[in-house]
């Protein structure tokens, strides 16, 4: 059922037990789910917290466990809200905002901090949200709809020059030239009319590609790139990730678990290079002077890798979507509770 509340349309969570397992939960536990959604990873969470608490698990803090999750999206908070849930807090805010989302709720380090990047299936799936080229809908693509402008605002205001760098850059779209000049085209014949919906720029996009690509692309509509690549930037999603990635080692505790899943390339390289950079193993932190053996990068490393997890074949089997995902763990180096995933 559709609606527009989102809240009917569900989604299944990504490498539920392994996030699980990451995690390394117990009784008393303070945890961030940066990108609530509908909900699957949080519940789970919530589910161990109360089972530890419940079995009489040794604790390491006297106050409840709690479960504070933000989501850009007000679908998503509106729907966790009618959970009234008790241990779990819902905060509607970007996660860039994330240091002062818990210094406003008082928290000081969280044991846990969970990103599962991308779009729902709720917000895929709902035509009305404009991010599918199956459904036809408002070309849109926000997150937050309270938020910023629209593709369709974008594409109408911008040169063939930005259209063609945001395809190459975020979609790695190899035509991105060639439909750049199509929308802008398309913008030019059609004025304020042009580019309602997303079917109308998913059939402009595919009759592109389609006329250039000698082999089409496995299983993938012609216009998936595009909408990915839009997505991206009119969401700012890269810049987000940017951000969170910077506030994680002062949020977690000592001992605290970053656990990152990603479904693109360039967002799993940046997570993999930020890892690598906090736990010394990107290769610059370990130089020394050769002749006074000084440490020539006199840095704090504030993480531990924890290594990566994939989905497994019965999982992408059961749920396509997690075919691209790719998980990693890093743990906040000072405390005793670490460990690898
Ligand atoms: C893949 S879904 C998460 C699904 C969730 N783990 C579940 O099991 O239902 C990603 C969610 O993160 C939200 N999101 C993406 N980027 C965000 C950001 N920068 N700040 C806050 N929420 C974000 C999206 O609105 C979407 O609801």
């Amino acid at each position: 059922m559709r609606g527009s509340h989102g809240g009917e349309l569900s989604h299944q969570p990504v490498l539920l037990g392994e996030v699980l397992e990451a995690m390394r939960l117990w009784a008393g536990a303070v945890v961030v789910d940066a990108t609530f959604g509908r909900g699957g990873h949080t519940r789970a969470i919530l589910q161990q917290l109360q089972a530890k608490e419940a079995d009489g698990s040794p604790r390491e803090r006297s106050t409840p466990s709690r479960v504070i999750a933000l989501d850009r999206d007000p679908q998503a908070i509106a729907y966790g809200r009618s959970w009234q849930e008790p241990q779990l807090q819902l905060v509607h805010a970007s996660f860039d905002q994330l240091e002062q989302v818990l210094q406003a709720q008082g928290v000081g380090g969280i044991d846990a901090l969970l990103m599962d990047l991308g779009v729902s299936s709720p917000q895929l799936d709902d035509p009305a949200r404009g991010f599918s080229f199956r459904h036809d809908g408002p070309l849109d693509m926000r997150m937050d709809p309270t938020q910023g402008i629209s593709v369709r605002e974008w594409l109408l205001g911008a040169s063939e020059s930005q259209i063609t760098e945001a395809l190459e850059v975020y979609g790695e779209e190899r035509f991105a030239v060639q439909i750049a000049a199509a929308i802008v085209a398309r913008c030019r014949d059609a004025g304020g009319a042009a580019l309602q919906s997303t079917g109308e720029l998913a059939s402009l996009v595919a009759g592109v590609v389609r006329r250039r690509q000698k082999r089409p692309e496995m299983g993938k509509d012609p216009a998936t790139r595009t909408f990915q690549a839009l997505r991206i930037l009119i969401n700012q999603e890269f810049a987000q990730l940017e951000s969170i990635l910077s506030q994680a080692p002062r949020v977690l505790a000592p001992g605290g678990r970053l656990v990152i899943i990603s479904f693109h390339s360039l967002e799993d390289r940046m997570v993999k290079q930020f890892i690598a950079r906090e736990s010394g193993r990107s290769g610059t932190e370990d130089r020394r002077d050769p002749v006074t053996g000084a440490a020539l990068f006199d840095r704090e490393l504030r993480l531990r890798d924890a290594g990566r997890v994939l989905p497994s074949a019965a999982e992408i089997a059961s749920n396509p979507r997690s075919r691209s995902a790719v998980m990693r763990v890093a743990v906040r180096v000072g405390g005793a509770s670490e460990g690898s995933v």
